[in-house]
């Protein structure tokens, strides 16, 4: 499974990258607005830093106007992956972007279905939104658990990102629904990893070390 950090904060990337866990980035409009840099620097920036996909997401939302940004945001570094919204606008832009060979992840998806259209259109990577959907009372393990079922069944290419996942439980159930990609906020990827028994246990077992060497030298 490839973890991806949803993150555009350098500083955030930078650590996780250096934990070698990092296979790629996925940023919104939102999470780059949080830097305060324009678009198109931030995301060279990134793709200077981590060696990996890149998604990038265009901001318009007529069909032709998608296609243009979608052109010029692949045209920032080999490794971005335009990220188009699953309008019905979109869906006209991820087709032609797909067809000049321009990789897109289709973002905004939040049922079975659209996915299905997703894949049909082009789509190199589908982000299915997790917690958005746990948010509505409905399960977004199960969306996820329903489009891997459906594009085996048809031999679709297109990767299921799973995205807006809360927590270290969310990460366990899509992988074990075989996600093939997860984006993680920062803060979720630390969760990963740290658990407060394994602290304690490290404190107990240096504590014992101590003590033991402490005789010995004593
Ligand atoms: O990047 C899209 C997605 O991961 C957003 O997550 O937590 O805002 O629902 P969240």
């Amino acid at each position: 499974m490839k973890f991806f950090l949803d993150s555009a904060n350098l500083q955030e990337l930078r650590a996780a990258a250096a934990w070698g866990i990092l296979d790629g980035v996925t940023t919104n409009p939102s999470l780059i607005a949080k830097e305060g840099v324009p678009v198109e620097e931030q995301v060279r920036r990134i793709c200077d830093l981590i060696d990996g996909d890149v998604s990038a997401e265009v901001l318009s939302l007529s069909t032709q106007e998608m296609i243009a940004e979608g052109r010029s945001l692949a045209k920032i570094h080999k490794n971005v992956v335009v990220k188009i919204p699953l309008i019905a606008e979109g869906v006209q832009a991820i087709h032609a972007l797909a067809k000049e060979g321009i990789r897109v992840n289709v973002t905004l998806c939040f049922s079975a279905a659209q996915a299905l259209v997703a894949a049909k259109a082009g789509a190199y990577m589908v982000s299915p939104f997790v917690g958005r959907v746990d948010d509505l009372g409905l399960s977004g393990v199960e969306m996820v658990r329903d489009i891997l079922t459906i594009y085996r069944n048809y031999g679709f290419q297109t990767q299921v990102l799973a995205a807006s996942c809360r927590g270290p439980r969310h990460v366990i159930e899509v992988a074990k629904a075989g996600a093939h990609i997860v984006t993680l906020p920062f803060k979720v990827l630390e969760q990963m990893f740290c658990h407060p028994l394994t602290e304690k246990g490290l404190e107990q077992f240096l504590s014992d070390h101590r003590k033991a060497f402490d005789l010995v030298t004593a």
